[in-house]
């Protein structure tokens, strides 16, 4: 290689290297503006297919589309300069087999400039992830409650609540770390399974309501915002956007209709006379 140039923002590597050391923080982004107000504060930014609940009303990510998450993950890459952007395949587009996986896979890539995909599933979708690490494409795990497969489960079950459960997660678990992820997601997780793997696996654990025994935690950004009128148990909301948003709102169709709003310093003059005319 001629030209050889130094990665900018932190790399897959360095995330493994989170393992043992220091808590992996990581949440949702999907547009632009909120991608700058995450970036030096975050390690990883998951482009997830929640964008499917959270920006377009769906019920189940079942409908996101591969151009939809294009289309926010180019608009978080273009708002951040620093952390690790990962970017969900959504239903449909990997588990059909490991080449259309890296089709997919690559596609998303190429067109966004992120680093790396997540994917859903275990033991089953072991023989995908070993294809994709091994080409190129470093894959983010993501086991436990598996929103995909909300239609098959019958809804969005938390695991792991009772032992029988254990050895097929753990199975998972091993499954996805040993073909080869650099992290994976653990969802609705009873605490002393997520323990137990967190433990006897070599990659980073990144929790979402799968408590803090995990190597680092993942939160979608709009329910800890205060977005979401009522978002699941484990979530923490650090802001109370959502009333602070409908106030706004309020006062600006207030000010509109007493005509208190535009104010003189939000009206353009006109050009003074000889004056080159700036806006
Ligand atoms: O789509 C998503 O936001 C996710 C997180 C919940 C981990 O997969």
């Amino acid at each position: 290689m001629s030209v050889q140039t130094q990665l900018k923002r932190v790399t897959v590597p360095e995330i493994r290297a989170h393992k043992g050391n220091k808590p992996v923080v990581c949440l949702t982004c999907y547009h632009a503006h909120t991608a700058r107000l995450l970036d030096n504060h975050v390690d990883l930014m998951l482009v997830g297919d929640s964008l499917g609940q959270v920006m377009h009303g769906l019920e189940t990510p079942l409908g996101v589309t591969l151009d939809m998450m294009i289309t926010h993950a180019k608009a978080v890459m273009r708002g951040s300069k620093r952390a690790l952007v990962v970017v969900d395949l959504p239903f449909g587009t990997y588990e059909e087999s490991p080449a259309v996986a890296f089709r997919n896979a690559a596609h998303v890539l190429k067109e966004t400039g992120a680093t790396a995909v997540k994917l859903e599933g275990g033991t089953r979708m072991a023989e995908t992830i070993h294809y994709l690490s091994e080409r190129g494409v470093p894959v983010m795990g993501h086991i436990g409650l598996t929103p995909q497969m909300v239609h098959v489960k019958g809804g969005f079950r938390t695991v792991g609540r009772s032992e029988e459960e254990w050895p097929a997660l753990e199975a998972d678990a091993r499954a996805v770390a040993e073909a080869g992820a650099f992290a994976v997601v653990l969802e609705g997780m009873a605490e002393p399974l997520a323990a137990r793997i967190t433990r006897s696996i070599p990659i980073p654990t990144i929790g979402i309501g799968a408590s803090p025994e995990c190597d680092g935690q993942v939160l979608v950004l709009e329910d800890m915002l205060g977005l979401n009128p009522s978002p699941p148990k484990f979530v923490r909301q650090y802001a109370q956007l959502g009333p602070a948003i409908e106030q706004a709102v309020k006062d600006y169709a207030e000010d509109v209709r007493e005509r208190r709003f535009p104010g003189v310093e939000n009206v353009y003059p006109m050009k003074k006379a000889g004056s080159g005319g700036q806006a």
